[in-house]
């Protein structure tokens, strides 16, 4: 059921008429469908270029042309999976952004730069086998696990899946919710989903049910007691870890304690990082 209090801009049922920018915009996507979460967070749907293929978890360099006609680029995670006839994308708004402040007003029919070269270490080639996969994120960190929650090769390749989001407030939340819930009853992939994926959301600065650092939750033992699991060990537990510099530095020292070793594309082991953003904060 759609929620009242977002404001989807959905793809009409006719498509939008065929704009001159497509013409005049290198590797042009067009916009199907744009939802507003937050003051701070928003998602949006492009068509996929025919010729794109990408494993679930990485990133590509999207955007607008700026002032001058010059493209102005940033790397943006694929929030859809890698089967999706559209690409999805889940994104923060920074108000003086160079590209978000003019990408947040972007509208269905309008056209984005998309640059056909997906790269990234937070893919399934880049870890070894094993039984338990920990996904764990702050804020839009969640967008490349948004693509490998919804991809069937994750619950192949795992007994369980467990989605550990932690933003500040809980509205920040909603997009994971509802993915996370619209998995269970999805017609293609819920079968494989149920009792597999755990979704661990917290926050750290408004009261809800669950609260604490992803850090704090893992080294206290707090989540392994809440979800009734063993604590990570090296044999079972793969992790993908995906947030700010200082978040990805204290989850490593903690997974490192755990006998986890980094992993990478040309070098597979038990967990394998990737930066949210570049910087220390807005
Ligand atoms: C590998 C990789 C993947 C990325 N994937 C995504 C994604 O899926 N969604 C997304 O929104 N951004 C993502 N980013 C960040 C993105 O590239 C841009 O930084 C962001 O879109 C803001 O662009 P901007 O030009 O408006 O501001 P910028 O000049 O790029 O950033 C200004 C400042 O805003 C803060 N900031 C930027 N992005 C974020 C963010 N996502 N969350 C919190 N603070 C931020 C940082 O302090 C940064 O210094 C990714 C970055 C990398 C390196
Ligand atoms: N989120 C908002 O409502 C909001 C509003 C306006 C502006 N901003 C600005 O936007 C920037 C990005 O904000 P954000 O909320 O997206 O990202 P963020 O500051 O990285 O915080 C996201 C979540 O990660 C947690 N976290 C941060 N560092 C961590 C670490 N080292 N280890 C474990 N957990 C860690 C935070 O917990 P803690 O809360 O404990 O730090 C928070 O729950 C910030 O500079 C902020 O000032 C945010």
């Amino acid at each position: 059921m759609s929620d009242p209090l977002l404001m989807t801009d959905a793809a009409p049922a006719t498509p939008a008429p065929e704009k001159t920018a497509k013409a005049h915009l290198p590797d042009a996507a067009r916009v199907t469908a744009v939802t507003h979460w937050t003051d701070r967070l928003f998602s949006f749907r492009v068509e996929r270029p025919r010729s794109l293929r990408f494993r679930s978890g990485e990133f590509v360099m999207i955007g607008l042309l700026d002032d001058r006609g010059k493209p102005l680029l940033r790397a943006y995670s694929i929030a859809s999976p890698s089967w999706d006839e559209e690409l999805e994308f889940y994104s923060i708004k920074v108000p003086d952004g160079p590209l978000t402040s003019r990408l947040q007003h972007i509208k269905v029919g309008d056209d984005i730069i998309l640059r056909p070269k997906p790269v990234g270490t937070l893919v399934h080639d880049a870890l070894l086998p094993g039984k338990r996969l920990w996904l764990l994120a702050t804020g839009t960190g969640i967008a490349p696990f948004a693509s490998l929650m919804r991809d069937p090769e994750t619950y192949e390749k795992f007994d369980q899946v467990i989605m550990m989001h932690t933003c500040r407030e809980v509205a920040e939340l909603e997009y994971g919710r509802q993915l996370v819930e619209g998995l269970q009853d999805d017609p293609l992939i819920g079968e494989m989903v149920a009792g597999k994926l755990l979704y661990y959301p917290t926050t750290t600065r408004e009261p809800f049910e669950r609260m604490g650092r992803v850090t704090d939750n893992l080294a206290s033992g707090k989540v392994f007691a809440d979800l009734g699991l063993p604590p990570m060990d090296k044999a079972t537990d793969r992790a993908m870890v995906c947030g700010s510099l200082a978040f990805n530095v204290d989850v490593k020292a903690i997974l490192e304690g755990f006998g986890l070793t980094e992993g990478a594309n040309s070098d597979p082991r038990e967990y394998v990082v990737e930066k949210a953003f570049v910087g220390d904060g807005i």
